[in-house]
Formats: structure tokens, C-alpha cells, sequence
């Protein structure tokens, strides 16, 4: 008998996240020059970092013999201010990530459930599995969220509904009329989690009235981050909006210095980095029109996608996955997520976004 033998059946059932491939690894397995590598894996922002943020952790280094605020007072101020809520209804978590992961922690036990969307974000199941529930997949609709076949898969059991809008990898989005119907119907004992992580890329006019859903629906937990629009996914940063008996409960399951104070520092500075956002945003639409029109141009279809990044049907994406590593790109390939004929390419800088088109236009040329 060996430890892990005794770990619960449920964690060793766990099939692990899988992250897109850092381009250090590529550069050591294919000897290619790092310089040379373009990585469209993992929803990160090209433009790189806040320039606010940059300089704000510049100003803390001295600083980081000491803990970090463990309640995060800067950044909840800012928060709060920026979004008129109250300091008492936010969390913050060490990417937004660690917050689905509170939730997950604060609200699941064995002998209960939490229903998501097929194809949906990967961390869903994996939070709910981490804690002994069980997960129900709802099916799909055009590869989005099928509100309908979500509610009708609540059962008794049912403690949490995670929504992710815009869907990560599918870039679908729910319209806020529908999603506002679904939290009217749904059981007021759920918490719904409306993941939002990628909410800045959209329109104004798209934008759901979530913040203001807050105060209508006691079960509603947001959740945010800084690691897109923001440009900060290696400090780990995001947090969640709830009212404040619901963001006491994450509060009781969270680690007392789970936000670093570099990560505290930046985020603060980058959430009124207004240019840097706009840019960000115009980046990201300049860039999805260019892939999206690339792609047709080869004949090729896409799933619309609201985020910063697009599905594209490959057809065997495992092997022209593997091709476009060779010629330096890496994208992610989504056969995990139930989409063997997808890869998902991040929306980069136009000369990135380029040598993607062209790589893969060579290699379905070649086949
Ligand atoms: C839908 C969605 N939610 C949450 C996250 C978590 O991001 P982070 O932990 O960097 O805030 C991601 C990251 O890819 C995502 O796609």
C-alpha cells in the first residue's frame, strides 16, 4: 500500500489542467531560438504589461521582505470605487482561478453537485472534482451555453452553476437578457458563478449589467482578472464580486496572504490604466479580424468568438498542431475540452498573428 493508493478516488481521478506550452520548452525540444517562437496558447496579452503596473512594482521591491496586505485594502479600494460596490463584497484571489477554487471549496462536500456547460472552462470540473461532488455537464448549444439544458440539469444536489461568459475556448457569448431570465429561475440556494474573465474585450453594448445584478441576486458571485486585458497573468491575480455573507464564506476557506504584494501593487495600478485597456481592446479586435478573415480565406470555419482568442476547425488538429510547432507557433490544441478538430489560437500582435495564417496555410498546402 502506497499513500497515493489512499488518496481519495475523486482526486485520483483528476485529470490535471493542461497549460499551453511555455516557449522556453519548445526552444529546448526543437532547438529553435526563443526569439523566434510565437506563443498563441494561452490568452495572454501581447502588448505585454500595464505600463502603470511596470512602474508601480518598481516602487515595491524594497518591500518584499514583508507579507503582503492579506486583505488586499489598495486594490479593494480601487475596486470598489471603480465599480461602485462595497469593499465588503470582494475577494481577491491569486489569479481568478484560486476564486472558482474558493467557491468550489466554500460551497461543495461529497454527496453534492455543481453543473457546467460542456465545452466550458477546464477548471470548473476540476475544482468540483478536487472536493469530492459530483460534476454535471450540461450539453452544449452551437458550442456555447445552453441556459435551458442547464437549469433543467440542477438537481436537489445542487450547490454551484459556473457560467463563463465570454466561454473560454469556445469565445461564445450569452445574451445578458437570457442570462438575467436564468438567475431569476434558477433555486435561490445556488451560487451561479458568472465568470467574466474575459468581459473586458467586449463592446460596451455587450456587456451585461452583472455588477448591478449584485444586489438583486444574493447568489451571484463575478468573477474577474487581471491576466488578460490587464496583462498581468504571471503575477496571478483576479477576484471575485459577491455580496458580503457570500464573500465571507470564500473568505473562511482562503489562504491569509493569497495575493502577493507585486501582484496587490500592480493590479491596483493597472485597473485605472484606461489608455493601456483601450489599447488592449483595439489590439485584440484588429487582430481577431485578421485571423478570422485568414482563416476564411483558406476555407476554413471558426467558431465567433467574443474573446481573445478563436477556435479554428483544423481538422486534425493534433497533427497540424504538432506542424505549426516545428515552424516555431505554438496554439492550443482543445481535444480536451471535447473539440478534436479545433485548435485554439490566441489573438496576438498583427506580425504574430501573420506567422500563424502563414504556417498553417503551408502546412494544409502540404497535406
Ligand atoms: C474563462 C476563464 N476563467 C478564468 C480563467 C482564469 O484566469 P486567471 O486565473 O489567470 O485569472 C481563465 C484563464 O484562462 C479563463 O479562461
Amino acid at each position: 500500500m502506497q499513500p497515493c493508493d489512499l488518496a481519495p478516488a475523486y482526486v485520483r481521478a483528476i485529470a490535471p489542467y493542461q497549460p499551453g506550452k511555455p516557449i522556453s520548452e519548445l526552444a529546448r525540444e526543437m532547438g529553435i531560438n526563443e526569439a523566434d517562437i510565437v506563443k498563441l496558447a494561452s490568452n495572454e496579452n501581447p502588448l505585454g504589461i500595464s505600463p502603470k503596473a511596470r512602474a508601480a512594482i518598481a516602487g515595491v521591491l524594497d518591500e518584499l521582505a514583508l507579507y503582503p496586505d492579506g486583505n488586499g485594502f489598495e486594490l479593494k479600494t480601487a475596486i470598489a470605487a471603480k465599480l461602485a460596490v462595497d469593499v465588503s463584497g470582494i475577494v481577491l484571489g491569486n489569479g481568478s482561478n484560486d476564486v472558482l477554487e474558493l467557491v468550489a471549496r466554500a460551497f461543495l462536500s461529497p454527496g453534492t453537485s455543481a453543473v457546467y456547460s460542456q465545452h466550458a472552462f477546464a477548471v470548473y470540473p476540476l475544482v468540483t472534482q478536487a472536493t469530492g461532488a459530483t460534476g454535471i455537464e450540461a450539453p452544449a448549444l452551437n458550442f456555447g451555453h445552453d441556459l435551458a439544458t442547464m437549469r433543467a440539469a440542477i438537481r436537489d444536489d445542487t450547490r454551484v452553476v459556473f457560467i463563463a461568459n465570454p466561454n473560454n475556448p469556445t469565445g461564445t457569448l450569452l445574451d445578458a437578457a437570457m442570462l438575467h431570465a436564468f438567475l431569476k429561475a434558477v433555486p435561490e440556494q445556488l451560487v451561479v458563478v458568472l465568470d467574466e474573465a474575459y468581459g473586458e474585450f467586449l463592446d460596451a453594448a455587450l456587456q451585461a449589467p452583472s455588477v448591478a445584478w449584485l444586489t438583486e441576486f444574493p447568489n451571484l458571485v463575478l468573477t474577474r482578472t487581471f491576466s488578460k486585458a490587464y496583462g498581468l497573468a504571471g503575477l496571478r491575480v483576479g477576484y471575485a464580486l459577491a455580496q458580503a455573507d457570500v464573500a465571507g464564506m470564500l473568505n473562511r476557506v482562503r489562504q491569509p496572504f493569497n495575493v502577493n504584494s507585486l501582484a496587490l501593487t500592480a493590479a491596483a495600478a493597472a485597473l485605472n490604466d484606461v489608455a493601456f485597456l483601450a489599447e488592449s481592446k483595439q489590439v485584440n479586435d484588429a487582430g481577431m479580424a485578421q485571423l478570422t478573415q485568414g482563416v476564411k480565406a483558406m476555407g476554413l470555419e471558426f467558431i465567433p468568438s467574443f474573446g481573445n482568442f478563436v477556435c479554428v476547425k483544423v481538422g486534425t488538429a493534433g497533427r497540424v498542431f504538432q506542424e505549426l510547432l516545428k515552424r516555431g507557433v505554438i496554439v492550443r490544441p482543445v481535444g480536451n475540452y471535447g473539440m478534436p478538430e479545433y485548435l485554439r489560437v490566441s489573438i496576438g500582435l498583427p506580425e504574430q498573428n501573420g506567422r500563424f495564417l502563414t504556417a498553417l496555410a503551408e502546412i494544409l498546402e502540404g497535406t
